[in-house]
């Protein structure tokens, strides 16, 4: 796919995230989302997280033909997130950690934090869903086995991924959880957010793909080398925040510039309409 304004190569990005398959998905959004994948045939379908309700195997089932969907099309990178994990096999790291993904694992993908490379984008997945551990433990009990959380080794891994594809590559983070407020929850989804913005200011990472908040957004944070886009994904299902439609991001990547346009979910069209847009520099 070319860029039509400067003929540069242009790498394109569905991005959607919470899709909740289960009870809370609702059948014609996530079929029109199948047909804009069939239409536009995106370089790269991304899919940040929570694609269960809860972790059950015929909820991952449903996921993995909408993932198979999109395969016929584009190279589909997608993560866990905290709906995905069944923490309970493993509180505190006791008993077998690997089981806590042993269901994700066998619908959906192997591997927990695949890379995807395209000509011109690295794209890095990175699990920040890691269960009920002492690193989420807060004074609101509710969110040990919500609240996400970024690793130190995690960063490092991030830093050898970035260090071994071409130099020109933009370098894309697709993880669950939110690093910045969102506007309704008034919360980020990560325990440490300081210190993973802060990696990815020292990564140098061009843009992040993330959800969790139920709300779409999209953000821009200075650096002192240069900025890093934040595609927030709202919900594709019935658990929408305040009100709002479900939602998808559409993202183009050109040499020079990161794109990204919400496209809402519209009751009278039965479609994904255009909604808000932001263009960067990079
Ligand atoms: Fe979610
Ligand atoms: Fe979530």
């Amino acid at each position: 796919m070319t860029d039509p304004t400067g003929g540069a190569p242009a790498t394109t990005i569905f991005h959607c995230s919470d899709l909740h398959f289960g009870h809370p998905a609702v059948p014609e959004q996530y079929e029109a989302m199948e047909a804009l994948i069939e239409q536009r045939k995106y370089t790269v379908v991304a899919i940040s997280g929570d694609v269960s309700q809860r972790a059950r195997s015929g909820e991952f089932q449903r996921a993995r033909a909408f993932i198979k969907h999109a395969e016929a099309f584009s190279r589909v990178l997608c993560i866990p997130g905290n709906h995905d994990v069944q923490w309970w096999k493993s509180p505190f790291g006791m008993g077998d950690e690997t089981a806590m993904f042993a269901t994700y694992r066998r619908f959906i993908d192997e591997d927990i934090e695949p890379v995807v490379h395209v000509p011109g984008v690295t794209l890095a997945g990175l699990n920040t869903s890691h269960g009920v551990t002492g690193g989420t433990l807060t004074w609101r009990l509710r969110d040990i086995s919500i609240i996400g959380v970024v690793k130190r080794e995690q960063v490092e891994r991030l830093r050898r991924v970035f260090a071994d594809a071409p130099a020109d590559d933009a370098r894309v983070i697709v993880m669950h959880h939110n690093p910045m407020k969102g506007e309704l929850s008034q919360r980020h989804g990560l325990k440490n957010t300081k210190r993973a913005l802060g990696a990815f200011a020292d990564l140098a990472v061009d843009l992040v793909l993330c959800g969790h908040d139920h709300q779409d957004a999209i953000h821009y944070i200075e650096h002192t080398r240069k900025g890093t886009v934040i595609s927030t994904a709202g919900t594709v299902s019935n658990r929408q925040r305040g009100g709002r439609p479900s939602s998808v991001n559409s993202i183009t990547i050109t040499p020079d510039r990161i794109d990204v346009a919400t496209l809402v979910w519209s009751n009278s069209d039965h479609a994904f309409v255009p909604g808000p847009a932001k263009c960067f520099t990079r």
